[in-house]
């Protein structure tokens, strides 16, 4: 898989959130970061500001959900126009069910281990899933420092899908910028979300294209 680079919106200007994501153009997907205030300490936003988003860009979405309870919302984020749906495993009853029924809504399936949670225990759901969200950072705000001992989870990951030849996505996110991209890259990550080293930047797309020449250089090396 080539690399694909994922803005979040979380760290957009919220008073303009449509003219924001037209300012992301050479980004790949869009990651938009649901919080409850409940799974995690902040609240972002629900399945009206995505309906609302989704009429200004053609770009898959990137759909984070941290939030309890993902089984009673997954249909409304499908509904709302989210390409991939991400649950996390800590907050789902039945982590493999909830795969099964986001691919029935039509969207690709993915979940989302917290830093603490053991990847190891989710082998067999990997082995479902379309994608695996590993956080760098624990869930619930943007801006902060990359753990790169998460990286072995990455790695684990992709020793998995190579020995068994499955078609699945690596994604990472938190803390994702110039400095740190290229471990992750060398690591086995496909998708790399980034907030504050997109947003944060006077030039978005020339922050996201430099974050791709840096990730598809450390996967050449
Ligand atoms: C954190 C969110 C991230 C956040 C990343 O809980 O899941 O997607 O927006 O922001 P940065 O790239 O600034 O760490
Ligand atoms: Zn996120």
């Amino acid at each position: 898989m080539s690399v694909t680079i994922t803005p979040s919106i979380l760290s957009a200007d919220f008073t303009r959130l449509g003219e924001e994501i037209g300012r992301i153009g050479n980004a790949d997907w869009v990651h938009v970061d649901i919080m409850d205030g409940h799974f995690v300490p902040n609240l972002s936003f629900g399945p009206a500001i995505v309906e609302a988003a989704r009429g200004v860009t053609d770009k898959p979405f990137d759909v984070h959900l941290m939030i309890e309870e993902p089984e009673t919302w997954v249909e409304r984020y499908a509904k709302a126009g989210a390409d991939t749906i991400i649950f996390h495993v800590e907050a789902a009853a039945d982590p493999h069910a909830l795969v099964a029924r986001i691919r029935e809504l039509g969207a690709r399936a993915a979940f989302s281990v917290k830093p603490k949670t053991p990847i190891e225990d989710y082998l067999d759901l990997a082995r479902e899933a379309d994608q695996v969200l590993v956080m760098s950072v624990e869930p619930g705000f943007g801006g902060q420092a990359f753990m790169p001992e998460q990286l072995s989870k990455v790695e684990t990951l992709d020793r998995l899908r190579r020995a068994e030849g499955l078609d699945l996505t690596i994604e990472i996110d938190g803390g994702i910028s110039a400095d740190t991209i290229g471990q992750a890259a060398a690591a086995g990550v496909d998708s790399f979300v980034a907030g504050s080293a997109v947003y944060g930047a006077p030039d978005p797309n020339a922050a996201i294209d430099e974050l791709r020449r840096l990730a598809e250089a450390a996967r050449a090396r």
